[in-house]
């Protein structure tokens, strides 16, 4: 199993007020799921991407990646994991305003140290792939929304990661763009067998999955196959 959690629990302290985000989520991935996350707001969804990539550290339960548990890591070692095993999409990019788009993609290697020389053929070959070929060296300024969530996934994959975490990716992108950013992760799923785990607000957008995680009040509400996806 690629992914296994063990009644995870995430208690946040707000002031005097504890708020229970997690309380106690089992679930185990496979290798080349795509698994969407659905849910209410504040019901966790963040909560618990944010858990599975290292980013926050659980009050009780473990995420295995791999057989390895993340909370046996130091807070270095847990950054350096991130860097080279999981790749993060997020909803507004995150991009760096004043790099190309070649060297935002690269950016996870530079920073762990690797030459540019060494990164650019993967950087100019996943930008390819995402149709981006003649916008290597534009900024993110000088691309479209859909243009720049394409950036970030190729950012995203090009460590080889293990996993990818994508929080809301098409939560800012009109719904023609949104789909085609959708078809990519899907591509990447079936052709490459690609293990993402997406949390989204639309249901469209969890057609294209595997997968669906339904969570209510920090519990898995549902879990299951996702709605067949409509023929337009
Ligand atoms: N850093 C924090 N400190 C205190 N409480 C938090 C913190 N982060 C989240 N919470 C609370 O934990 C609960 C779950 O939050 P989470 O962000 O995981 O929800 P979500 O399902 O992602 O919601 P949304 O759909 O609105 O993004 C909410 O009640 C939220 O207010
Ligand atoms: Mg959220």
């Amino acid at each position: 199993m690629l992914l296994k959690v063990e009644g995870l629990r995430k208690t946040y302290s707000r002031g005097e007020q504890e708020v229970e985000a997690l309380k106690g989520v089992t679930l185990e991935i496979g290798r080349g799921q795509f698994a969407s996350i659905m849910g209410p707001s504040g019901s966790g969804k963040s909560t618990l991407l944010h858990l599975l990539g290292g980013l926050d550290r659980p009050s009780a339960g473990a995420v295995l990646l791999d057989g390895q548990r993340l909370d046996e890591y130091s807070d270095d070692e847990l950054s350096a994991f991130r860097r080279r095993k999981l790749g993060f999409i997020f909803q507004f990019f995150n991009l760096i305003p004043t790099l190309s788009a070649a060297e935002n993609v690269a950016l996870p290697r530079l920073l762990d140290g690797e030459p540019m020389a060494k990164i650019l053929s993967k950087a100019t070959e996943l930008l390819d792939r995402m149709g981006l070929k003649t916008r290597m060296n534009h900024r993110p300024d000088q691309l479209s929304g859909g243009e720049m969530q394409r950036v970030a996934i190729a950012r995203a994959l090009v460590t080889d990661p293990v996993l990818i975490l994508a929080d809301e990716p098409t939560g800012n992108l009109d719904s023609a763009t949104g789909n085609g950013v959708l078809e990519l992760l899907e591509r990447l799923c079936r052709e490459q067998g690609q293990t993402i785990v997406m949390v989204t607000h639309d249901l469209a957008a969890a057609t294209y999955g595997t997968r669906l995680i339904r969570l209510r009040d920090g519990h898995v509400e549902s879990d299951g196959p996702p709605p067949v996806k409509s023929s337009h």
